[in-house]
């Protein structure tokens, strides 16, 4: 196959060739794949409209190149391995042939629902192997799937059913997470009530709750009864829409990414192969969710368009303890583990018998994604959970790129910790400086743009065109801005920076927040920590620092200076931190991300107009952070 890379010398030959002649190099990936016709034009792009059209003229269905094509060879093998959140609950195996007709049979119901190729599927459900069904059964007739996280708030899930006009929703009686439930139907209620183009809901069981269903609500497994289990793939234009996801920007509410099909299946494929190097027998395992765009392209299509045996875990890294990722890669002889840095430092906290007492001999390829990594989680990473035989690939990528932007290839091209390091075949990077001028030559920090169009990136803001220009593709003329900081060093590795808008200046020098913050981290006593800016009388701006300790320390004066002293160290004495607070928590996402935009304002003393914290993972700690603050 063209697909595999296998050697640097090969990376480095593909990489030159897909840079010289893109076209020709992405249209020799897509001849691997199953296509009811093949495309008039590989691409046609003006980034200025900004208009991006991959194949134009091909015709097929990723289900095909998912599920069908592997039958001939794959029938037997375990496409989707779930492991439950209660251990003692049966984990389950979904073999190809299996995956093919469960598709194909709620693509029917799908139809019996009056779904058409097109219409808008809103999906809110747990980690269960239906949730995966019910995304490809979509992808079967064409419908267009907007999957929420199961764990946004009702208005949050209303205000995407509103966006995307969707007719349909999935969902489940409830959702099982660590020792809790969750009420899933009673949130979904509610967005049903203050939301208008849902026309019927499908419901799950999951839980076993007492509920019952209104007039237009009905049951998973009744309208399963008696149907079909063959339903034709709908035949697809490349540019037809695949899926809406929802990314949250820095102003205003939140942008539904419209993926389509060819380009996205193509670039997915390529780079599961090449970054995770999976190879025809191993086990694969993905700990994001569905809800967000690492499940979509690295959990579900990436993996089963190569054929893979993927894992899906409905549960959480700390139930029934802080061990349960570790037991798991044990229990299922895991490959590849990919993870988000955040999950790394929650569960370093933990004893380390909690990792040793479970054998990890079958990993051979660790990743992480979703932010910075810091040095010290990503030693603990190697050390602990690869035993440092495992290579760690710190693959930088957003929702709006669908895949993997610059990364090592697992055991090919060269780690750095901290360092996403290359680019992937056919992504061109480049850095901007202040004055929006490229800066050639190592090594080099700017702004993060991409100068030319790759297959898997994202077409439009459904509904909003305008507002997918703007943010995009008018800070610099003719490239993709990604919002991201980043540095290159002399050998042409690039390391993610952070956000732009968490570039704080002080005394007129930028300073990233992300290596101040990797600094504090260093120090023995502290778990995690945020660093922002706030307005500063004779600075510009100076530096705040939210710090969350080890149990049993105690946040003293001392303290504070040798964080000081320790960023003084690393960066210099322009980036110590004027004020730091030591804290119980800090404000995240449910991807884990920290909102540095609610630290800002707290920081500057804004806090009446902190905007909606309903969505966040704990919204009690801002309470707490603002009553203590400095
Ligand atoms: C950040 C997640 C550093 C970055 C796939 C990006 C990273 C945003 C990395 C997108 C990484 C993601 N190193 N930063 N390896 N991966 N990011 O849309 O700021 O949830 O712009 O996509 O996460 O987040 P999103």
């Amino acid at each position: 196959m063209e697909f595999e890379i296998k050697t640097k010398e090969q990376y480095q030959d593909y990489y030159k060739k897909s840079i010289e002649n893109p076209k020709d190099f992405w249209a020799k990936i897509a001849n691997n794949f199953t296509w009811q016709k093949k495309w008039d034009k590989v691409l046609e792009y003006n980034f200025e409209v900004p208009e991006i059209t991959w194949f134009k003229g091909a015709k097929g269905n990723i289900t095909e190149n998912c599920i069908d094509r592997h039958l001939k060879d794959k029938g037997d093998k375990t496409a989707i391995l779930w492991e439950p959140n209660n251990p003692k609950e049966k984990a389950i195996k979904i073999t190809y042939s299996e995956l093919h007709q469960k598709v194909q049979q709620f693509a029917n119901v799908l139809k019996k629902n009056n779904i058409k190729k097109g219409d808008r599927v809103c999906i809110y459900m747990p980690m269960v192997p239906e949730l995966a069904i019910a995304v490809l059964a979509c992808a079967r007739i064409g419908a267009v799937h907007s999957v929420v996280f199961a764990g946004f708030s009702s208005k949050a899930l209303a205000s995407r059913i509103d966006d995307a006009k969707c007719k349909l929703l999935l969902t489940a009686d409830g959702a099982f997470r660590g020792n809790k439930t969750i009420d899933l139907k009673a949130i979904a209620d509610e967005a049903l009530e203050m939301s208008n183009s849902i026309e019927t809901t499908i419901v799950l069981k999951r839980i076993n709750a007492a509920i019952s269903l209104d007039k237009n609500q009905k049951w998973w497994h009744s309208e399963l009864e008696n149907v079909s289990v063959h339903c034709e793939a709908e035949i697809m234009d490349a540019e037809d829409m695949l899926f809406i996801l929802y990314t949250s920007g820095s102003t205003g509410k939140p942008k539904g990414m419209v993926h389509t099909f060819g380009g996205y299946m193509v670039n997915t494929a390529f780079t599961f192969q090449n970054v995770f190097q999976y190879d025809k027998n191993d086990v694969y395992w993905c700990t994001a969710d569905i809800g967000w765009i690492t499940g979509h392209s690295y959990i579900v299509y990436g993996p089963l368009l190569q054929g893979a045996t993927t894992v899906l875990f409905e549960g959480i890294p700390t139930y029934p303890d802080g061990g349960r990722f570790w037991e798991i890669v044990a229990k299922h002889k895991v490959n590849q583990f990919y993870t988000a840095p955040t999950a790394i430092r929650a569960l370093e906290k933990y004893p380390i018998e909690l990792v040793e007492k479970h054998d990890l001999s079958s990993l051979k390829v660790l990743g992480t994604v979703g932010e910075p990594i810091n040095e010290e989680a990503w030693h603990w990473y190697d050390t602990h959970i690869g035993k440092r035989k495992c290579p760690i690939v710190d693959t930088w990528w957003q929702t709006e790129t669908g895949g993997i932007m610059i990364s090592s290839l697992a055991g090919i091209t060269p780690q750095k910790p901290s360092f996403a390091t290359l680019p992937m075949c056919g992504i061109q990077p480049v850095l901007l400086d202040e004055n929006d001028n490229e800066i050639t030559g190592n090594p080099a920090e700017g702004r993060l743009a991409i100068q030319y169009p790759w297959p898997s990136m994202a077409r439009t803001i459904y509904g909003n065109h305008k507002r997918f220009k703007e943010t995009y593709f008018s800070t610099f003329k003719g490239k993709y801005f990604t919002g991201d900081g980043a540095l290159r060093d002399k050998n042409g590795f690039y390391r993610i920076t952070g956000r732009v808008d968490d570039v704080v200046i002080v005394s007129g020098h930028n300073l990233g927040t992300a290596p101040i913050e990797n600094a504090i981290d260093e120090h023995k006593k502290i778990v995690e920590c945020a660093v922002v800016g706030f307005p500063h009388d004779i600075k510009g701006n100076a530096l705040y620092a939210y710090v969350i300790l080890y149990d049993g320390v105690t946040g003293d004066e001392q303290l504070k200076k040798e964080i000081n002293d320790l960023i003084s160290k690393q960066i210099g004495p322009i980036a110590k931190c004027d004020k730091i607070q030591f804290v119980s928590g800090l404000p995240k996402t449910r991807s884990g991300k920290i909102m540095r935009r609610i630290l800002r304002k707290i920081a500057s003393n804004e806090t009446e107009n902190l905007g909606d914290i309903s969505t966040l993972l704990n919204p009690d700690c801002v309470n707490d952070i603002i009553l203590k603050r400095i």
